[in-house]
């Protein structure tokens, strides 16, 4: 419970002095803009009802004062009369609080090979059918580390689209509702060969790209054919440690990714690091096979590729990777905007027979929120 202490205004701003702690200074459009009252917020939906230029540019505080335990804001030159739960107010005010950005590299958990010294994270799928509190381990790990191994998932076909439909939505798309990983005569993907698959995150070529990527090992009987997952926010980090001049390139320079088959041209113009405006990882991409031609200024050139190539060998560094083999039965649930995934070649002889889909990371958040508060 948050009260104050002690208020005092003039015509622009409002200070408040809290028992807590702190002071908060709030400017007079920002607390018309966050008034909560019936005529600026719907009581059902909390959602705003009154636009930005619904708000006079002369917007003043005429007058406030605490009746209550509340916060009364009379406002100029329209007389608007706003009141304020000063719980709110502490909880939500620019003074107080720092934006909350859960993509980024600040709300994760960094890792490396030896952050797992136990084991992965790891769940039981049937105990995360059934059990809320197993159901939102696996969907915090995804959060905080990037990925989810989840076990015993029954060997069936399309029984990966049925665990998506647990937390969120298929993400459909040009090669279907879910895709088919096993060597393949012909095929239009390399995945679909024997061959190794260095480190990379799928279909940066894609705007906006899958943010969830899933892999349902359905048999495995082969010689090697190992996965391979690292963080690409720790290679980033690592990346600003050596060389900031280098990180800066690739979060400045946007660069072209493309995939064609006889049926499909996707292409896309991204950056390898994406912040966010507080200069934070919020998304990494890296992909050899799709990357497309460069085009940048002259001048960029040199200093792209040594970054380009820096980023690449801090990837490769054997401290950074985590290896294991999917079992049949297990499913590997991970965040294709942070965690990059290899393969190891492995023996024609035998049978590998995995099933891939994309979903999207706004609807595993959401119903982690969900979760969380419930
Ligand atoms: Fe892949």
């Amino acid at each position: 419970m948050s009260r104050i202490r002690e208020i005092s205004y003039d015509a622009g701003e409002l200070a408040i002095t809290w028992e807590n702690a702190g002071r908060s200074e709030l400017q007079a459009i920002w607390l018309r803009d966050h008034c909560q009252m019936p005529a600026s917020r719907d009581p059902g939906n909390g959602q705003r009802l009154l636009n930005i230029n619904d708000i006079s540019p002369d917007i003043a505080i005429d007058k406030a004062s605490l009746e209550d335990g509340k916060l009364i804001v009379e406002f100029g030159p329209d007389g608007h009369r706003s009141e304020f739960d000063p719980d709110w107010l502490y909880r939500n005010c620019y003074c107080l609080n720092r934006q909350y950005d859960d993509r980024s590299e600040t709300s994760k958990l960094l890792w490396r090979s030896d952050s797992f010294s136990e084991t992965l994270p790891r769940h039981a799928y049937p105990n995360y059918c059934e059990q809320a509190r197993s159901k939102l381990a696996a969907l915090q790990a995804v959060r905080d580390y990037g990925f989810v191994l989840l076990d015993s998932v029954p060997c069936e076909p399309g029984q990966i689209l049925k665990v998506i439909e647990t937390f969120g939505f298929v993400r459909e798309t040009n090669y279907g509702p879910l895709f088919e990983v096993r060597t393949r005569v012909d095929p239009n993907n390399l995945a679909y060969t024997n061959l190794g698959l260095g480190c990379h995150l799928d279909n940066p070529y894609r705007d906006p790209v899958p943010g969830l990527q899933l892999l349902h090992c359905l048999e495995s009987s082969t010689e090697g054919g190992e996965s391979i997952l690292q963080d690409g926010f720790m290679a980033a980090t690592i990346l600003r440690q050596e060389n900031p001049g280098h990180f800066a390139t690739l979060s400045h320079n946007w660069i072209n990714f493309r995939f064609r088959d006889d049926s499909a041209d996707l292409q896309s113009r991204v950056p390898l690091i994406e912040v966010n405006d507080r200069n934070e990882v919020i998304k990494v991409r890296f992909n050899n096979r799709s990357i497309d031609t460069i085009m940048l200024a002259p001048d960029q050139i040199q200093q792209f590729y040594s970054a380009y190539r820096h980023y690449a060998e801090i990837l490769e560094r054997a401290e950074l990777q985590v290896v294991f083999k999917l079992q049949p039965g297990e499913l590997l649930l991970f965040d294709n905007t942070r965690v990059l995934h290899a393969r190891k070649a492995y023996l024609a002889s035998g049978s590998r027979h995995l099933q891939g889909a994309y979903s999207d990371l706004d609807g595993l958040y959401s119903s982690l929120r969900i979760l969380e508060s419930g």
